[in-house]
């Protein structure tokens, strides 16, 4: 089976964390008879060098003519001073909205091998794996009205509008179905049902879907409790689906139990289209060019390609497993380095990950 790629490798660290990975795909290919058609693109600062956009068209077409996307980061200290509207981070909306990515997936998994990392103790930390599931182009972000009115009273009032309609709902539900039933088969879906009529209709339509999905265990949290229960005891989570609001808190939060930044990956999926796949950190400019990066949340986010975009379970798992390998093998690079272990840079992770595939 071959598959065509679009590769955004961009800034700072993003094309050496890209090499590697290209390296780890091509082995997993000729291990599982699977062929990847790479074709890379300019985004983000080194396309705004070349072009004067962060998201050139022709980037965007490429990404639409594939099976996948797979980003790396974008942005440095060069791109600073442009004004936001120019900025590179302004190619990642853009490329969100081009492809039509409502679906954010963001897993929180802790790695034996990491669990000092966390900031938590290791009884409530230990054996953490947690996806979240994000809608990401509806709810107060861009409900109507929104803006800076005056009021009748000749006050300002600013106003966002939380709304989702029937078929926003359906979609993201149907994902993280989906996701829950690739992972533990448990949903936890977090709304705010108790005061917000956008949530009831959420809470209810959640519950509708269930029927369609037996084999998924739902449940239901309220987001005030939800961000509780996650710190107090994180392990009782599989899969959360929740809105664009909580879900850029509670991924925010979900992630840093894991305390390294260097290690996550994370998925955009749309209806048929690519998704885009790209760790969740940014292009760590300050050590850019050293050879110092973390490949692995790169590596991990083409794992994420494998299984949620191709469908390609098994060639994910050697992935991850390859992973699990080189850390209990001790190497370390310096963001997650730790007493004992060996330190390694972007390159030497590289060759460790691909002698483990071997
Ligand atoms: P950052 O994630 O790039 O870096 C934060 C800290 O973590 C730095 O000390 C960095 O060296 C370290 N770090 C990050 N990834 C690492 C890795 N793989 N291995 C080892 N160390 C790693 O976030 P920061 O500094 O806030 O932003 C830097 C640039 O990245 C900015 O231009 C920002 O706009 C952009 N950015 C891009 C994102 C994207 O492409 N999706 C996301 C976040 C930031
Ligand atoms: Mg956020």
């Amino acid at each position: 089976q071959s598959f065509r790629i679009t590769l955004l490798p961009g800034d700072g660290i993003g094309p050496e964390i890209m090499a590697v990975t290209v390296d780890v795909m091509n082995q997993i290919g000729s291990q599982l008879d699977l062929s990847f058609d790479f074709q890379e693109a300019l985004m983000g600062g080194a396309a705004i060098d070349e072009t004067g956009s962060p998201l050139p068209e022709a980037t965007l077409e490429t990404c639409k003519q594939s099976d996948a996307v797979l980003l790396a980061a974008i942005g440095g200290y060069k791109w600073d001073t442009l004004p936001r509207h120019q900025r590179p981070e302004t190619g990642l909306l853009a490329l969100r909205a081009g492809l039509e990515l409502f679906a954010n997936l963001r897993p929180a998994t802790i790695l034996p091998q990491l669990v000092d990392a966390s900031s938590l103790k290791r009884e409530v930390v230990e054996g953490v794996d947690i996806m979240v599931v994000r809608e990401l182009t509806g709810g107060i972000y861009f409900g109507e009205p929104k803006g800076i009115f005056q009021s009748e009273t000749g006050e300002k009032r600013g106003v966002s509008t939380m709304a989702y309609t029937e078929s926003e709902i359906d979609r993201i539900g149907r994902v993280a179905f989906e996701t829950a039933q690739k992972r533990q088969g448990r949903l936890c879906s977090v709304d705010k049902a108790n005061v917000l009529e956008v949530s009831q209709l959420w809470r209810d339509l959640i519950t509708a879907l269930a029927a369609d999905y037996p084999d998924v265990e739902l449940s239901h949290l309220y987001v005030d409790n939800a961000a509780m229960q996650l710190v107090r005891w994180p392990k009782q989570f599989d899969t959360i689906v929740t809105g664009n609001l909580f879900g850029d808190i509670l991924s925010d939060a979900a992630a840093m139990l894991t305390g390294s930044i260097g290690m996550l990956p994370s998925a955009s999926l749309g209806a048929d289209g690519p998704g885009v796949f790209e760790p969740v950190h940014g292009s760590a400019p300050d050590i850019a060019g050293q050879d110092k990066a973390n490949p692995l949340a790169q590596v991990l986010s083409a794992a994420m390609m494998l299984r949620y975009g191709l469908d390609q379970p098994a060639a994910a798992d050697k992935i991850e497993a390859a992973v699990n390998t080189v850390l209990d093998q001790g190497y370390r690079t310096g963001d997650i380095m730790a007493e004992g272990m060996t330190p390694v840079g972007c390159k030497a992770m590289g060759d460790a990950i691909l002698e483990a595939l071997a």
